[in-house]
């Protein structure tokens, strides 16, 4: 039988991520965060110094992106690279660079897996028009701006050993960086709206719910119930 493959969108902090990662591990499929693909390419702009309105250098760069686990996850999820990945991902040369890669996840999911989940913001719309299931997460601005003010108060308070701490040598680690200032509720909740309106209102693979996507707001919901109603959505068209 051909692949299950379930599709979810949605703006910021909505808990599709969540959503996807229980609902995958769930069904025992395998799991690919696109966002990730994004920020990876936003990074490595950043750290190359590169303008980010280059489509043409910004799709070579993510043509050719670093393996994954060469980026701190912490650094991939910075406010500075969550509003980079929101304008790299305006142009359609570093899209186009990024489809197959996501295409060929879906269609050919790592063995032992019967399927995969994929979340992003267009997964449903452009990347796999035909997919078994799609689901499109939403949550009011406000209960999505609470969420992410406790995700990084979280890692605030996190010890951080800094990039560099593994490989100090032996004059002792580099100093350490200093701290980022404590996020408040305004400044998330500004930030997630300037990326949620860049994505959805630029010209190529805007955000926006699949015609055929089962629409579903977390704001009142907790994650065992957005699992329940995700679970019973994928389950009626296995
Ligand atoms: O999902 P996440 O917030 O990690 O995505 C970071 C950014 O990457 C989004 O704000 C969006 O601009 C872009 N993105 C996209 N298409 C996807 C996934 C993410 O344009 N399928």
């Amino acid at each position: 039988p051909p692949p299950l493959v379930v599709a979810i969108d949605g703006p910021a902090a909505a808990g599709k991520g969540t959503v996807a990662r229980l609902l995958a591990e769930r069904l025992g499929l395998a799991h690919m965060d696109t966002g990730l693909l994004y920020r990876r390419v936003a990074a490595a702009a950043l750290a190359a110094g590169a303008r980010l309105d280059d489509g043409p250098a910004l799709a070579a760069l993510a043509s050719a992106l670093p393996p994954l686990e060469r980026t701190p996850e912490a650094e991939l999820r910075s406010e500075a690279v969550s509003q980079a990945a929101s304008k790299v991902s305006a142009l359609p040369p570093v899209r186009a660079a990024l489809l197959q890669a996501q295409r060929d996840f879906a269609a050919s999911p790592p063995p032992p897996f019967r399927g995969t989940v994929l979340d992003g913001r267009d997964v449903g719309t452009v990347v796999c028009p035909a997919a078994t299931a799609k689901l499109f997460i939403t949550a009011s601005p406000e209960a999505r701006a609470r969420r992410r003010l406790l995700e990084l108060q979280a890692r605030h308070s996190e010890p951080n050993p800094g990039p560099n701490a593994a490989a100090a040598g032996p004059s002792g680690p580099a100093p350490a960086p200093a701290p980022a200032p404590a996020p408040s509720l305004e400044g998330v909740l500004a930030a997630m709206r300037e990326r949620d309106e860049r994505d959805a209102a630029r010209a190529v693979a805007p955000l926006a719910p699949a015609a055929d996507a089962l629409v579903l707001d977390t704001t009142g919901l907790g994650i065992e119930q957005a699992l329940a109603a995700a679970l019973a959505h994928v389950r009626a068209r296995e």
